[in-house]
């Protein structure tokens, strides 16, 4: 077993399983706001070279042994899907005493699976974010399970308002965060692509074009944001009689852009049901009978 770390048994603040993109982005905000000490935090993986680099890069315990998350006081389980029902047999017979609070960014892995395998009475926040977590700015969605006190509910927030920002909601609207906000990126950079050659269609240079379209995207979002505005009320007043813009939101109604924008989010809400209902059925197909 590989292990780096305190030899002493002194109780990790917070245990991150799994060290891929999101386990580290999330591991290097948590430091960056203080919210632990660097030995405070534990992170385990098979993946020996990853553990090695962020022992280095952020002098973090490790270890390749996913039981010794058990001494920490918050787990946040950072594995794809597929490898959660593993880890969670690996946690189990260290749940019954001790109950720490347990973090899951898992897609698709609902309350009731997760607590299928940890058993009972253990405080569960299930946790809807998105990859803008890599520059501090994702969107995270926390839904709590009823075990879960409000100081753990209020560290779960604070741990992931360290890389952007947070609402708290019930379970039922995660397949719709997913759509909406998990997803979400992807559709901006679809859409932030397509503007690009859109811009280089009518002869503007590409790194021009992308210059463009990065500073239109972030103004407009800021401009919404901190006017409080509605969005039509911003489109109008640029719009002007006869000009344009009129000109370019014809086309958009057109092609159905709209329309095409609320499918695109009911077939992602649709997949994330369907994901985890995955995700359920081969959490049950290793419950003991
Ligand atoms: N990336 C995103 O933007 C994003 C956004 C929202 C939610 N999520 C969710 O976040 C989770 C992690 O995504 P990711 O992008 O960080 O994936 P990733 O880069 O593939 O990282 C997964 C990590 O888990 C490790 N791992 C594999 N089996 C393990 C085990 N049995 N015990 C402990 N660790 C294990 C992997 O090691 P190896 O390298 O050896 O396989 C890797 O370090 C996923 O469930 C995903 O649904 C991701």
């Amino acid at each position: 077993m590989w292990y780096t770390g305190p030899m002493s048994n002194t109780p990790f603040q917070i245990a991150l399983i799994g060290s891929g993109v999101m386990g580290e982005v999330l591991a290097k905000g948590i430091l960056a706001h203080q919210l632990c000490a660097p030995q405070e935090l534990l992170i385990t993986s098979p993946n020996v070279k990853q553990l090695a680099r962020l022992a280095a890069e952020i002098g973090c315990a490790t270890t390749t042994d996913n039981r010794a998350a058990l001494d920490a006081e918050v787990i946040l389980l950072a594995v794809k899907p597929g490898h959660l029902p593993s880890v969670l047999d690996q946690l189990q017979p260290g749940l019954t005493d001790h109950k720490p609070l347990i973090l899951s960014i898992i897609a698709g892995a609902t309350l009731a699976t997760i607590a299928m395998q940890t058993g009972p009475d253990v405080p569960i926040v299930r946790v809807m974010t998105n990859t803008a977590c890599l520059v501090g700015k994702g969107m995270s969605v926390l839904a709590p399970n009823p075990h879960v006190s409000p100081e753990q509910l209020a560290r779960a927030e604070a741990l992931f308002s360290a890389v952007g920002e947070t609402v708290v909601s019930r379970e039922e609207m995660l397949d719709a965060v997913t759509g909406l906000s998990g997803s979400g990126p992807a559709y901006i950079f679809l859409i932030a692509e397509t503007l690009i050659d859109a811009g280089v269609l009518q002869g503007l240079p590409r790194a021009m074009a992308r210059q463009l379209v990065l500073q239109t995207m972030i103004g407009s979002a800021e401009l919404l944001r901190e006017t409080g505005q509605h969005p039509g009320s911003l489109r109008d007043m640029v719009t002007s009689p006869g000009g344009t813009t009129i000109t370019g939101i014809q086309v958009m109604e057109e092609y159905k852009v709209r329309a095409a924008l609320l499918k695109v989010v009911e077939a992602a809400t649709q997949r994330s049901a369907e994901l985890g209902h995955k995700v359920e059925q081969a959490a049950k197909a290793r419950r003991p009978h």
